[in-house]
């Protein structure tokens, strides 16, 4: 089996209305979709962005990312990796998630990523850096 780290970054598209109820929905599915594939991952949300990193085999993670790049809940999406991995990172998390809040705006803020900073610019070390900060803080 030849698993796979796939990192992309996006324009949120999401209504500010709706947002809360969309990002529900966004983890139930994405929660319910990775299960059955054995995919985990982090998903990183700021009022004006995505980054998520999915983890799994080679032609699962090419399925799904199929399906979210058609997503019209996401605008300039870009891929910033798709690398050979040996271990998956986020074992246990179908799909972790963190958003920029007051309690977690301090460690987005050590990477940098502010409300005038976005998600969707930073590079990918940034990215996987922040993912596992956020997986330690959670823990
Ligand atoms: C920010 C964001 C993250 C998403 N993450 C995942 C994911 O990790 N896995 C997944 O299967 N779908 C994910 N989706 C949902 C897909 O884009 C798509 O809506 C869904 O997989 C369609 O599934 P269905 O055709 O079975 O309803 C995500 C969507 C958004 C907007």
């Amino acid at each position: 089996m030849s698993l796979v780290r796939l990192v992309y970054a996006s324009r949120s598209r999401l209504v500010e209305a709706d947002r809360r109820v969309e990002l529900a929905r966004i983890l139930e599915t994405a929660r319910l979709r990775n299960a059955e594939r054995h995919i985990t991952g982090f998903l990183m949300a700021t009022p004006g962005g995505f980054a998520q990193v999915l983890e799994g085999e080679a032609g699962s993670i090419a399925e799904t990312y199929g399906r979210i790049m058609v997503d019209p809940r996401h605008g300039d999406l870009r891929l910033l990796a798709q690398d050979a991995i040996a271990h998956p990172q986020f074992t246990g998390w179908a799909m972790a998630f963190a958003e920029h809040s007051e309690t977690t705006q301090f460690i987005f803020g050590l990477y940098g990523v502010s409300p005038e900073a976005e998600i969707f610019e930073q590079p990918l070390d940034v990215l996987l850096d922040l993912a596992g900060e956020l997986a330690n803080a959670r823990a």
